[in-house]
Protein backbone atom coordinates (compact mmCIF):
# COMPACT_ATOMS: atom_id res chain seq x y z
CA UNK A 1 0.00 0.00 0.00
CA UNK A 2 1.51 3.25 -0.88
CA UNK A 3 1.38 5.75 2.26
CA UNK A 4 0.03 8.94 2.02
CA UNK A 5 2.06 12.23 3.40
CA UNK A 6 0.46 14.87 4.84
CA UNK A 7 3.11 17.26 5.16
CA UNK A 8 0.93 20.31 4.01
CA UNK A 9 -0.86 20.04 6.87
CA UNK A 10 1.55 21.70 8.52
CA UNK A 11 1.57 24.14 6.21
CA UNK A 12 -1.93 25.28 6.77
CA UNK A 13 -2.58 28.74 8.93
CA UNK A 14 1.40 29.56 8.56
CA UNK A 15 0.05 32.30 11.20
CA UNK A 16 -0.33 30.00 14.07
CA UNK A 17 2.08 29.95 16.42
CA UNK A 18 0.72 27.73 18.64
CA UNK A 19 1.85 24.78 15.92
CA UNK A 20 5.69 24.14 15.14
CA UNK A 21 5.80 24.14 11.36
CA UNK A 22 9.86 22.77 11.25
CA UNK A 23 13.50 24.80 10.61
CA UNK A 24 11.91 27.15 8.37
CA UNK A 25 9.73 30.23 8.32
CA UNK A 26 6.72 29.85 6.15
CA UNK A 27 5.26 33.15 7.69
CA UNK A 28 9.04 35.04 5.98
CA UNK A 29 8.72 32.84 3.10
CA UNK A 30 4.96 34.10 2.20
CA UNK A 31 5.39 37.40 3.06
CA UNK A 32 8.23 37.36 0.59
CA UNK A 33 5.66 36.12 -2.28
CA UNK A 34 3.57 38.93 -1.18
CA UNK A 35 5.99 41.83 -1.66
CA UNK A 36 7.30 40.00 -5.53
CA UNK A 37 3.46 40.05 -5.63
CA UNK A 38 3.13 43.33 -5.29
CA UNK A 39 5.98 44.63 -7.26
CA UNK A 40 5.72 42.19 -9.85
CA UNK A 41 3.90 45.12 -12.58
CA UNK A 42 5.51 48.17 -13.01
CA UNK A 43 2.62 50.95 -13.24
CA UNK A 44 -0.16 48.83 -12.47
CA UNK A 45 -1.44 48.48 -8.73
CA UNK A 46 -1.91 43.68 -8.10
CA UNK A 47 -5.23 43.56 -6.33
CA UNK A 48 -6.26 40.62 -7.67
CA UNK A 49 -4.34 37.23 -8.61
CA UNK A 50 -5.58 33.89 -9.31
CA UNK A 51 -3.54 30.71 -8.65
CA UNK A 52 -3.57 27.98 -11.22
CA UNK A 53 -1.01 25.03 -12.14
CA UNK A 54 -0.64 22.06 -14.49
CA UNK A 55 -2.24 19.53 -12.49
CA UNK A 56 -4.17 18.39 -9.67
CA UNK A 57 -2.38 17.98 -6.50
CA UNK A 58 0.65 20.66 -6.72
CA UNK A 59 -0.40 22.75 -4.00
CA UNK A 60 -2.60 25.21 -5.26
CA UNK A 61 -5.27 25.22 -2.58
CA UNK A 62 -2.60 25.07 0.28
CA UNK A 63 -1.06 27.81 -1.26
CA UNK A 64 -3.91 30.04 -1.87
CA UNK A 65 -4.90 29.34 1.65
CA UNK A 66 -1.67 30.53 2.70
CA UNK A 67 -1.49 33.84 0.79
CA UNK A 68 -4.38 34.79 1.79
CA UNK A 69 -3.51 34.51 5.61
CA UNK A 70 -0.29 36.94 4.86
CA UNK A 71 -2.24 39.24 2.74
CA UNK A 72 -4.70 39.36 5.58
CA UNK A 73 -2.28 40.54 7.81
CA UNK A 74 -1.53 43.69 6.02
CA UNK A 75 -5.11 44.49 4.09
CA UNK A 76 -8.41 45.72 5.74
CA UNK A 77 -10.67 43.52 3.65
CA UNK A 78 -9.45 40.42 1.96
CA UNK A 79 -11.10 37.83 0.16
CA UNK A 80 -9.93 34.04 -0.74
CA UNK A 81 -12.56 32.33 -3.66
CA UNK A 82 -12.86 29.11 -4.96
CA UNK A 83 -12.86 28.83 -8.37
CA UNK A 84 -12.08 25.06 -8.71
CA UNK A 85 -15.71 24.55 -9.78
CA UNK A 86 -14.89 20.82 -10.16
CA UNK A 87 -12.93 20.09 -7.31
CA UNK A 88 -14.16 22.21 -4.52
CA UNK A 89 -11.71 21.92 -2.02
CA UNK A 90 -11.51 25.26 0.11
CA UNK A 91 -14.26 25.04 2.31
CA UNK A 92 -12.72 21.02 3.88
CA UNK A 93 -9.28 22.88 4.28
CA UNK A 94 -10.93 25.54 6.15
CA UNK A 95 -13.31 23.56 7.73
CA UNK A 96 -16.18 25.94 6.67
CA UNK A 97 -19.65 25.12 5.34
CA UNK A 98 -20.07 24.88 1.15
CA UNK A 99 -24.03 25.24 1.68
CA UNK A 100 -24.01 28.13 -0.54
CA UNK A 101 -21.12 29.95 -2.43
CA UNK A 102 -19.60 30.69 -5.41
CA UNK A 103 -22.05 29.43 -8.12
CA UNK A 104 -25.06 30.03 -6.05
CA UNK A 105 -23.95 33.70 -5.74
CA UNK A 106 -23.08 33.93 -9.43
CA UNK A 107 -26.95 32.48 -10.23
CA UNK A 108 -28.37 35.06 -8.35
CA UNK A 109 -26.49 38.00 -9.58
CA UNK A 110 -27.45 36.71 -13.09
CA UNK A 111 -30.49 37.62 -12.03
CA UNK A 112 -30.34 40.66 -9.54
CA UNK A 113 -27.20 42.17 -10.77
CA UNK A 114 -27.22 43.55 -7.26
CA UNK A 115 -24.02 42.45 -4.81
CA UNK A 116 -24.88 39.76 -1.44
CA UNK A 117 -23.01 39.50 0.59
CA UNK A 118 -24.43 37.05 2.66
CA UNK A 119 -22.79 34.13 0.15
CA UNK A 120 -19.58 35.34 1.82
CA UNK A 121 -18.02 33.72 4.94
CA UNK A 122 -15.81 35.40 7.24
CA UNK A 123 -12.49 34.00 9.18
CA UNK A 124 -11.06 36.43 12.00
CA UNK A 125 -7.76 36.22 13.70
CA UNK A 126 -5.28 38.38 16.29
CA UNK A 127 -3.04 39.22 13.59
CA UNK A 128 -5.50 40.00 10.88
CA UNK A 129 -5.40 43.70 9.99
CA UNK A 130 -9.22 43.49 9.29
CA UNK A 131 -11.19 39.99 8.29
CA UNK A 132 -10.06 36.97 5.83
CA UNK A 133 -13.61 37.14 4.02
CA UNK A 134 -14.45 33.53 2.23
CA UNK A 135 -16.45 32.21 -0.94
CA UNK A 136 -16.37 28.90 -1.11
CA UNK A 137 -17.27 26.93 -4.85
CA UNK A 138 -20.95 26.58 -4.19
CA UNK A 139 -23.76 24.24 -5.58
CA UNK A 140 -21.77 22.02 -7.61
CA UNK A 141 -22.75 22.74 -11.40
CA UNK A 142 -22.74 20.61 -14.89
CA UNK A 143 -21.11 23.29 -16.97
CA UNK A 144 -18.52 24.94 -14.84
CA UNK A 145 -16.46 26.13 -18.23
CA UNK A 146 -19.61 27.89 -18.91
CA UNK A 147 -20.29 29.87 -16.06
CA UNK A 148 -16.72 30.88 -15.94
CA UNK A 149 -16.19 32.04 -19.40
CA UNK A 150 -19.86 34.42 -18.63
CA UNK A 151 -19.95 37.97 -18.58
CA UNK A 152 -22.07 37.73 -14.98
CA UNK A 153 -18.49 36.29 -13.86
CA UNK A 154 -16.81 38.76 -15.38
CA UNK A 155 -18.61 41.48 -13.91
CA UNK A 156 -19.34 39.83 -10.62
CA UNK A 157 -15.54 39.78 -9.89
CA UNK A 158 -15.55 43.61 -10.64
CA UNK A 159 -18.45 43.91 -8.01
CA UNK A 160 -15.82 42.12 -5.67
CA UNK A 161 -13.10 44.05 -6.92
CA UNK A 162 -15.26 47.39 -5.81
CA UNK A 163 -15.83 45.48 -2.23
CA UNK A 164 -12.56 44.17 -0.94
CA UNK A 165 -8.97 45.27 -1.18
CA UNK A 166 -6.78 42.34 -2.45
CA UNK A 167 -8.69 39.19 -4.10
CA UNK A 168 -7.18 35.64 -3.82
CA UNK A 169 -8.66 33.21 -6.56
CA UNK A 170 -8.05 29.53 -6.09
CA UNK A 171 -8.04 27.90 -9.95
CA UNK A 172 -8.58 24.87 -11.63
CA UNK A 173 -5.78 23.31 -13.33
CA UNK A 174 -4.71 24.26 -17.02
CA UNK A 175 -3.36 20.69 -17.68
CA UNK A 176 -6.60 19.35 -18.97
CA UNK A 177 -9.09 22.19 -18.53
CA UNK A 178 -9.55 25.69 -19.41
CA UNK A 179 -11.37 26.80 -16.89
CA UNK A 180 -8.34 28.73 -15.30
CA UNK A 181 -7.90 31.40 -18.64
CA UNK A 182 -11.63 33.29 -18.17
CA UNK A 183 -10.56 33.53 -14.47
CA UNK A 184 -7.09 34.62 -15.01
CA UNK A 185 -8.41 37.24 -17.47
CA UNK A 186 -10.73 38.50 -14.99
CA UNK A 187 -7.85 39.25 -12.47
CA UNK A 188 -4.71 41.66 -12.34
CA UNK A 189 -2.17 38.92 -12.46
CA UNK A 190 -1.68 35.14 -12.02
CA UNK A 191 0.53 32.62 -9.77
CA UNK A 192 1.70 29.59 -11.74
CA UNK A 193 2.37 26.86 -9.11
CA UNK A 194 5.16 24.21 -10.06
CA UNK A 195 5.22 21.03 -7.53
CA UNK A 196 9.18 20.06 -7.69
CA UNK A 197 7.26 16.39 -6.99
CA UNK A 198 4.98 16.43 -9.02
CA UNK A 199 5.01 19.12 -12.64
CA UNK A 200 6.73 17.98 -15.62
CA UNK A 201 8.85 20.80 -16.82
CA UNK A 202 7.17 20.45 -20.32
CA UNK A 203 4.01 19.80 -19.29
CA UNK A 204 4.12 23.42 -17.77
CA UNK A 205 5.78 24.94 -19.45
CA UNK A 206 3.03 24.62 -22.47
CA UNK A 207 0.37 25.67 -19.79
CA UNK A 208 2.22 28.88 -18.69
CA UNK A 209 2.50 29.26 -22.52
CA UNK A 210 -1.43 28.37 -22.92
CA UNK A 211 -2.57 30.87 -20.42
CA UNK A 212 -0.30 34.09 -22.18
CA UNK A 213 -1.51 33.21 -25.36
CA UNK A 214 -4.74 33.86 -23.98
CA UNK A 215 -3.52 36.95 -22.11
CA UNK A 216 -3.32 35.99 -18.88
CA UNK A 217 -0.74 37.99 -17.25
CA UNK A 218 1.55 35.46 -15.57
CA UNK A 219 3.03 37.32 -12.99
CA UNK A 220 5.65 34.32 -11.90
CA UNK A 221 5.31 30.86 -10.22
CA UNK A 222 5.78 29.32 -6.61
CA UNK A 223 8.50 26.41 -6.51
CA UNK A 224 6.25 23.88 -4.38
CA UNK A 225 6.72 20.32 -2.48
CA UNK A 226 11.06 21.17 -2.92
CA UNK A 227 13.16 19.91 -0.32
CA UNK A 228 15.64 22.33 -1.44
CA UNK A 229 16.34 26.12 -0.93
CA UNK A 230 14.10 28.21 1.32
CA UNK A 231 12.19 24.68 2.51
CA UNK A 232 9.38 23.91 0.82
CA UNK A 233 8.05 27.04 -0.83
CA UNK A 234 10.49 29.58 -3.46
CA UNK A 235 9.35 32.26 -6.02
CA UNK A 236 10.47 32.74 -8.98
CA UNK A 237 9.79 35.03 -11.49
N1 LIG B 1 4.32 22.79 0.18
C1 LIG B 1 3.93 21.52 0.23
N2 LIG B 1 4.83 20.53 0.42
C2 LIG B 1 4.45 19.24 0.45
N3 LIG B 1 3.18 18.81 0.28
C3 LIG B 1 2.23 19.74 0.09
C4 LIG B 1 2.56 21.14 0.07
N4 LIG B 1 1.41 21.83 -0.12
C5 LIG B 1 0.42 20.89 -0.22
N5 LIG B 1 0.89 19.65 -0.09
C6 LIG B 1 0.09 18.39 -0.21
O1 LIG B 1 -0.21 18.21 -1.57
C7 LIG B 1 -1.54 17.73 -1.74
C8 LIG B 1 -2.29 18.62 -2.67
O2 LIG B 1 -2.42 19.91 -2.11
P1 LIG B 1 -3.53 20.93 -2.63
O3 LIG B 1 -3.20 22.26 -2.06
O4 LIG B 1 -4.89 20.40 -2.35
O5 LIG B 1 -3.23 20.87 -4.20
P2 LIG B 1 -4.10 21.35 -5.45
O6 LIG B 1 -4.98 22.44 -4.96
O7 LIG B 1 -3.08 21.83 -6.44
O8 LIG B 1 -4.85 20.16 -5.94
C9 LIG B 1 -2.19 17.65 -0.37
O9 LIG B 1 -2.23 16.31 0.03
C10 LIG B 1 -1.28 18.45 0.50
O10 LIG B 1 -1.25 17.80 1.76
MG1 LIG C 1 -7.06 22.63 -5.11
Amino acid sequence: MVQKKHRSRKTLNILDKSKKHSQFDYTEIFRHIRTNIEFSTVGKEIKSISITSTQPGEAKTTTSINLAYIFATKYQRVLLVDCDLRKTMLHKYMKMSNQQGLTDALIEFGKTHRYNPDYIQKKTDPSFLGTLSILTGGVHVPNPSEILGSDVFKDYMNVLKQNFDFIIVDCAPVGTISDAIPVGNAVDGTLFIISAQDTNRKDAANCIDLLKRNNVNVLGSVLTKSDSGSGIYSYYY
